[in-house]
């Protein structure tokens, strides 16, 4: 899969490849991660990517031409797919990103992320260029960077081959709606704190039942609207009773 980053920090978003499970998958070939920086589709001897902003007002806006001239040049050079591929703009404006856009988004073959800086773009680029806006929540951040690789790392976790048999991204919280299952490693007792019994059990079925019942339990916990969009079976309804029942008690 192709992610191609239209950003003035490329420096920021190459440092996400040159580490990590992103890292490896771009060093297998898995993904392809390139930046595209505006300054260089400018025509001016200062490289002017930005303006003031009509109407007046503090704080400069990102100008079409640099931007839009650098969307069409990655399209042209990287044969882009209008199908199968999307333009995205970081916005806190945008639908706030979750992990069943983020499994959607990984059917793409390519995806261009924008990422804005100062006040935002000049609108009329989002109106003939942006195909969605994408944020990451209810808060704002200094540049698109941060964003576009967060989505870019979540994405890619969600290509096969990026992940090894060892991190399974099955089990993370979310994918099947509802919170991980706590997890424990070596040693067994710290302090007067011990690994839950079951663990060291050796019995696997009883293992499978104790992290279903606590991923159930947790969710129920910490996210109980997460819950209210799920049809529990019979067998996931007893756990997370029992699990109430214990908790309450
Ligand atoms: C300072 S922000 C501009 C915020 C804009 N004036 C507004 O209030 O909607 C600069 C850039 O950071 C990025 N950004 C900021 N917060 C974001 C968020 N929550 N999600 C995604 N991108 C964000 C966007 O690319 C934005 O253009």
């Amino acid at each position: 899969m192709r992610f191609d980053v239209v950003t003035l920090f490329p420096e920021l978003v190459n440092s996400l490849i040159a580490s990590g499970v992103v890292g490896r998958a771009a060093g297998q070939d898995i993904i392809n991660l390139t930046c595209w920086n505006p300054r260089n589709y400018t025509q001016d001897r200062h490289q002017t990517v930005d303006d003031r902003s009509y109407g007046g007002g503090p704080g400069m806006v990102m100008k079409v031409e640099p931007l839009r001239d650098t969307v069409r040049d990655i399209k042209q050079q990287t044969v882009f797919n209008a199908e199968t591929g999307r333009v995205i703009y970081l916005s806190p404006q945008g639908k706030r990103l979750d992990q069943a856009a983020v499994k959607e988004l990984a059917k793409c073959s390519q995806l261009i992320f924008i990422a804005g800086r100062y006040e935002g773009v000049d609108e009329r680029f989002i109106e003939t260029e942006v195909d969605e806006e994408w944020s990451l929540g209810d808060y704002v951040l200094s540049g698109g960077e941060l964003p576009a690789m967060v989505m870019i790392d979540a994405i890619a976790r969600m290509i096969p081959g990026v992940l090894g048999d060892e991190e399974s991204a099955e089990q993370d919280s979310f994918m099947n709606q509802l919170l991980d299952h706590p997890h424990y490693t070596r040693p067994e007792l710290i302090d007067d704190l011990k690994v839950p019994a079951v663990l060291t059990s050796g019995n696997h079925k009883k293992i499978e039942q104790w992290r279903r019942q606590q991923s159930l339990g947790r969710t129920w916990l910490r996210r109980p609207d997460l819950l209210n969009e799920l049809e529990l079976s019979d067998a996931d309804r007893k756990l997370l009773d029992q699990f109430i029942a214990e908790h309450s008690g």
